[in-house]
């Protein structure tokens, strides 16, 4: 197969790591890259060895670029997406697909209708830890689950990211727990109804460069989230609280016959243990040995193989798209003070890699 030529647009923190996975899948080769600032652009460029843009316009007219991918930030998705498709690319789009459920319908029907490529992150969902939890899960070793407890303590962002201003302003829901809505709905089903609360616990904050800032959304979320079939799903998120917090990125899945401990939603070999009620957790082996972190575009070389393969690929947009939903139902459900509030969208659940298949008991 020929590499597919990757244009990434938004050469800010997240797409060296982008850059770095790229080169582990022979089905996607980095060819372009533009930003808003083009002298970013171009220093990413050279590092790397790919042709840098000085504008959108110029990565779209590169005819070497088959799949844009959308690294910029949060408020930038829909635009950029929506003119590498008008443009005739494929798209594959860093979370949120877009802040609006009608714009991540809009780009749903305006790739379909010109019979492109629409993927998204977060594909946390094919790690390794990830899969072998799905794949636990999906055999039924947990029986009926009933109750999943997710937690987003993401900190501080002013304390890391030279520009947290647009973190805050979409909020920790629509930047971090989009990772356990996605994996919570891959595993167990879609959503069907959310209540939430928020508070702004430290309003006031200050940039690494000193410049004081007001944050847009709040520090504190809970959010209950019930999933198709009768699940529930306990969500803490907060961009308050933060290291050295215990929990911070772990999910629990509780069913009737018992529990499974994911060690992180995003770290491709966190730990995952599994017991019996009333039992204690043991490990759970790998389905495979497990990438150290976060492999970044395994999504989109999923994308680019089911282009290849002619089948439908794992991050699809109609799963990002009922995760918007989720994300409006809880915004809408916060200024009404926890009311519920229904989202009515669903999506098909990704089937597991072919390599997560666990031996059945006894074998
Ligand atoms: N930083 C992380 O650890 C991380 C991890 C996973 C996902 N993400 C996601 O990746 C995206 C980018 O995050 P980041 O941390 O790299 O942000 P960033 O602010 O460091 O970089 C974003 C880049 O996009 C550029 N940009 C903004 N609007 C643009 C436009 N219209 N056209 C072209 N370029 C534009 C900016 O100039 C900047 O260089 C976000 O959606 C975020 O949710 C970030």
């Amino acid at each position: 197969m020929k590499p597919l030529g990757i244009g990434i647009v938004g050469t800010g923190n997240i797409a060296g790591g982008y850059a770095r996975d790229i080169l582990t899948h022979p089905e996607i080769r980095l060819v372009a890259a533009s930003d808003l600032d083009p002298l970013r652009a171009a220093a990413f460029a050279e590092a790397r060895g790919c042709r840098a843009h000085a504008s959108l316009d110029g990565l779209l007219a590169d005819e070497a670029v088959d799949v844009v991918v959308n690294l910029t930030v949060h408020h930038a998705h829909f635009e950029v997406t929506r003119r590498a498709l008008e443009a005739g690319r494929h798209v594959y789009s860093e979370k949120p697909l877009a802040l609006r459920s009608t714009e991540a319908r809009e780009l749903i029907a305006l790739a379909a209708g010109r019979g492109l490529r629409l993927g998204c992150s977060p594909a946390t969902f094919l790690g390794e830890a990830q899969q072998t939890a799905a794949a636990w899960i999906r055999d039924n070793r947990l029986g009926t689950v009933r109750a999943i407890y997710a937690d987003v303590s993401w900190g501080r962002i002013e304390t890391w990211h030279p520009a947290p201003a647009a973190f805050f302003d979409v909020g920790v829901m629509v930047d971090v727990a989009v990772y356990p809505l996605t994996l919570a709905t891959t595993i167990v089903g879609p959503a069907r109804a959310v209540r939430a609360w928020g508070w702004n616990l430290r309003p006031d904050r200050v940039a690494i460069d000193g410049t004081p800032f007001r944050i847009g959304s709040p520090d504190l979320i809970l959010a209950a989230v019930e999933l198709e079939g009768g699940a529930v799903l306990r969500l803490t998120a907060s961009f308050y609280v933060g290291r050295p917090v215990k929990l911070r990125g772990a999910m629990e899945f509780h069913g009737d016959a018992g529990s499974l401990a994911l060690g992180s939603f995003q770290d491709f070999d966190a730990t995952v243990e599994a017991g019996p009620y009333d039992g204690s957790y043991e490990p759970v082996p790998y389905v495979r040995p497990p990438f150290a972190g976060t492999a970044w575009a395994r999504g989109l070389a999923d994308m680019a193989a089911a282009i290849a393969e002619g089948r439908p690929h794992r991050a699809g947009a109609e799963q990002a798209a009922h995760v918007v939903d989720i994300l409006e139902a809880a915004a809408a459900s916060i200024t009404a003070e926890g009311r519920p509030v229904e989202v009515t969208s669903t999506f098909a659940a990704p089937p597991l890699m072919p390599w997560a298949s666990i031996p059945s008991p006894g074998r």
